[in-house]
């Protein structure tokens, strides 16, 4: 079967196997904002605080006046930026009026949310003088274009902080056939599972790498097998999954996941390997 295309219009409300109605053309994200997407980003922030808050804490030296968090879902990394950089003010940005509702609940004083796309600027408010983006770019058709954009949004001498997947494998084939599912999905819409390995920063971007490493993870099975269940409960509805995947196949993996989860079948960790990069505005843009 040939992949549909993407942001093509169908005729039919119902998508065939050959056509798919994804809506305009443009950033398309997959992992939805419901609440059960919204639990699932609790559990990843979860996941991955410990690594995040390695990387940030070399930033503490900042003091920035104004600190964005790009693509900030229900605010868990930007109430993290936020308590570990001690900004005057942290802004999350994110294009789900949903994840953005959430967020203002739990939002401590001098952190503020706003719906906005990300690859628009400029951003609202002052120019940031620090920018932190988790998790985002392997969202977006265009990373590069995404990163150029921020540099001309951020303020003079700001820096990025950047953290995305390079690698993911486990020694199981829930999970093998979980990560080529959603590796497929996302090629289909111009978007990379794993851009932490591919991604360049040319001069031209605008930014310049101060800190660029690979940091290997080990995580517990159930805990990713967990996110994963919960992240096909959504995703099975996309547009791309629901033309081309088989709904067995997917009943038949959440359910293995799901017994992963509960401790009922066992499975090895998770390797992952994160990208993380600290950028500097000033690299010729
Ligand atoms: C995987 S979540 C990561 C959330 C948060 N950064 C974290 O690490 O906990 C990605 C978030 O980016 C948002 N997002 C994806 N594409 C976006 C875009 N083009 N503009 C703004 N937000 C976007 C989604 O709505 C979602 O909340």
């Amino acid at each position: 079967m040939s992949p549909p295309s993407p942001n093509q219009e169908s005729p039919s409300s119902q998508p065939s196997a050959t056509s798919v109605v994804v809506g305009p053309p443009g950033e398309h994200y997959t992992f939805g904002d419901t609440a059960v997407a919204a639990d699932r980003l609790a559990l990843l922030a979860a996941a991955f605080e410990p690594s995040s808050a390695r990387l940030l804490r070399l930033l503490g030296y900042l003091r920035p006046r104004c600190a964005v968090d790009l693509g900030c879902g229900p605010g868990w990394s930007t109430r993290l930026v936020h308590a570990l950089l001690a900004p005057v003010a942290t802004l999350g940005l994110d294009r789900s009026p949903e994840h953005v509702a959430r967020a203002e609940i739990t939002a401590p004083p001098g952190v503020a949310y706003r719906v906005h796309e990300v690859t628009s600027v400029p951003f609202p408010g002052e120019p940031p003088e620090f920018l932190y983006s988790r998790f985002l770019l392997t969202h977006l058709r265009d990373p590069e274009a995404a990163l150029a954009a921020w540099a001309e949004a951020a303020a003079d001498g700001a820096v990025l902080a950047l953290e995305e997947s390079a690698d993911m494998s486990c020694d199981h084939a829930a999970f093998t056939r979980y990560y080529q599912l959603v590796e497929e999905m996302q090629a289909a819409y111009g978007q990379r599972l794993r851009i932490g390995a591919k991604l360049s920063i040319p001069a031209r971007s605008g930014w310049k790498a101060e800190l660029d490493l690979l940091a290997p993870l080990s995580l517990p099975a159930a805990r990713m097998a967990r996110l994963h269940a919960l992240n096909i409960e959504t995703w099975r509805h996309d547009p791309y999954a629901r033309a081309c995947f088989d709904g067995n196949e997917l009943d038949a993996l959440a359910v293995r996941l799901g017994a992963i989860a509960r401790g009922a079948e066992a499975a090895p960790p998770v390797k992952l390997v994160m990208r993380q990069m600290i950028l500097e505005r000033g690299g010729g843009g």
